[in-house]
């Protein structure tokens, strides 16, 4: 890594196309979780949402701008001006604020969705520009599916958003078109006749529809960009968009070839791919690039000879470098506070409780609390055992709590479960049957809160090691159109679901869920 080589600006757009996924409904405190994982991780910019789309999402944006000083914000805007002022009402108290303008650049969108002639498009950019500019420090502007729009559109339509005011220009393939090559082609020709010298920005926007993202944000990259947006593990609308971590590492393993570096503390990037996956119920899977459980797993005896003799014979970046192991950690039982303290320390937590990311003293002796009680189950505790009890940790307001439950089932009998439940107005006991017993318990924890949403998806999966590993359960409940996603943590099955459905009930209670909105996309 040399100082000359160019800066890939990272725009970390999870929390905004990322939320667009299928299933996938974050709410506030979820979202200001992520922002700072995203700041640890030292991305340049975080798209914090699309503010005119909910109250919830403009509040999501300014809570992320009021806190967050290490990176710029953007929040995303439609042409029309209602849009473009409430990006900029949200971003308000932010270090540096970007208003994101998008309108669309192909004949089928302009034709079919946005049903305007090139020349309205081009005037309303215009404007939209004009406006964003005194509402923030600056504006990028975006015209979705350029990779399937006439280029001598594409020229007029830039040319005019950077005669306006725009300094970044992104150039979305919103369906995932393009191949490398007639990516990195578009991108080139965007270098020479749009850009031509100035002082502009080039931005790729990918998404994965044929398996191309990364590959063509690259190839971007060979051709002038100098930002990337994506998100952490690639999710997004359908196939998703370019998953950051691998463009990252992609740069840093060859920062010679594409004369570039990002300053990404890619030691945080598993700890963000964990969260991101946690939050929003979108499971890694085994075998993805840099962060999938196998990335760094050798099965074959030849490869793991190798990796035995000399690392570098099978892999090409250490597992360290994206944090996925701390060194050796044992701790069980009989381990104290301050081991405990500094296993947290090792695997990179912030216990100093002084910065708003940091873990107070109150939250580690909470979490000291579930290690004892997961120590005394089962035994050795591993770094993916302490991870996945501090990102239970973080929790919301508890209307209700899962005090004591007790389950009887059988070959020959109906499951029965019994719950007591804190509410707030104290201890309810409620027991229920069910087909089998997790339903029996999650119709128990119903029954005491009095709530029935409806259970549309239901996951369970081992999130550490070992045969009394911990089992991590994602409950899916739908209330009056409102989704929330639940997530329980327990070496027990039924309890985690019990614990899921709990949580399900308290983001249900606090208003906190996701109502599919329709926003039309001019
Ligand atoms: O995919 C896309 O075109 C977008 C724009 C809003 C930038 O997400
Ligand atoms: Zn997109």
């Amino acid at each position: 890594m040399t100082d000359s080589q160019r800066h890939i600006h990272i725009f970390d757009t999870t929390l905004r196309d990322g939320e667009q996924s299928p299933g996938v409904a974050l709410n506030p405190v979820q979202k200001l979780e992520i922002a700072r994982a995203l700041a640890r991780l030292n991305v340049d910019i975080i798209e914090a949402g699309f503010p005119i789309t909910s109250d919830g999402d403009f509040d999501c944006v300014r809570s992320i701008a009021r806190e967050i000083d290490t990176a710029t914000i953007a929040a995303l805007a439609r042409t029309a001006p209602a849009d473009v002022e409430c990006a900029g009402r949200a971003l308000e108290g932010a270090g540096r604020r970007r208003i994101h303008i998008f309108t669309s650049a192909s004949a089928v969108h302009l034709q079919h969705m946005l049903k305007k002639s090139p020349e309205q498009v081009v005037e309303m950019s215009i404007r939209a520009v004009e406006l964003a500019r005194g509402l923030a420090d600056e504006v990028e502007f975006s015209a979705q599916d350029c990779m399937r729009a006439d280029f001598d559109f594409v020229r007029q339509l830039y040319g005019a958003a950077i005669d306006a005011g725009a300094t970044i220009i992104n150039i979305p393939d919103t369906v995932g078109y393009g191949t490398p090559r007639q990516y990195g082609a578009l991108i080139a020709r965007v270098n020479q006749e749009i850009v031509a010298g100035r002082e502009i920005v080039i931005s790729t926007h990918c998404h994965d529809d044929l398996g191309m993202a990364t590959a063509n944000s690259l190839a971007a990259v060979e051709n002038g960009a100098t930002q990337v947006e994506g998100t952490i593990n690639g999710i997004g609308e359908r196939a998703g968009n370019t998953a950051l971590e691998e463009v990252i590492m992609a740069i840093y393993t060859h920062g010679d070839y594409y004369d570039a570096r990002t300053r990404i503390n890619t030691r945080e990037l598993y700890r963000t791919s964990r969260l991101v996956s946690k939050l929003t119920g979108m499971v890694v899977p085994p075998n993805k690039a840099v962060i999938g459980d196998h990335a760094f797993a050798h099965e074959s005896g030849i490869h793991q000879d190798g990796v035995i003799k000399h690392r570098e014979t099978y892999e090409i970046i250490s597992a360290e470098l994206v944090g996925r192991e701390a060194g050796v950690l044992v701790l069980g039982k009989h381990s104290g506070r301050a081991a405990f303290r500094k296993a947290l320390t090792d695997l990179g937590y912030d216990l100093s409780g002084t910065a708003d990311a940091g873990l107070n003293d109150a939250a580690v002796d909470g979490i000291f609390t579930r290690f004892k009680e997961l120590a005394d189950r089962k035994g050795q505790i591993y770094p993916d055992d302490l991870h996945a009890l501090i990102d239970s940790q973080f929790e919301l307001t508890q209307t209700y709590t899962l005090e004591a439950m007790q389950v009887l089932s059988g070959t020959a009998l109906v499951p029965t479960v019994t719950v007591k439940i804190g509410t707030p107005a104290g201890i309810v006991e409620a027991a229920a049957t069910g087909d089998g017993a997790v339903a029996a318990a999650m119709n128990a924890v119903s029954q005491a809160v009095g709530k029935t949403p409806e259970l549309t998806n239901y996951r369970v999966q081992s999130v550490t090691r070992g045969s009394e590993a911990l089992g991590e359960v994602n409950v899916w409940a739908r209330l009056d159109g409102v989704t929330v996603m639940g997530t329980g943590l327990a070496t027990d099955v039924v309890e985690a679901s019990a614990r899921a459905w709990v949580q399900a009930m308290n983001l249900l209670e606090s208003g906190q869920g996701r109502r599919q909105e329709r926003v039309a996309g001019v």
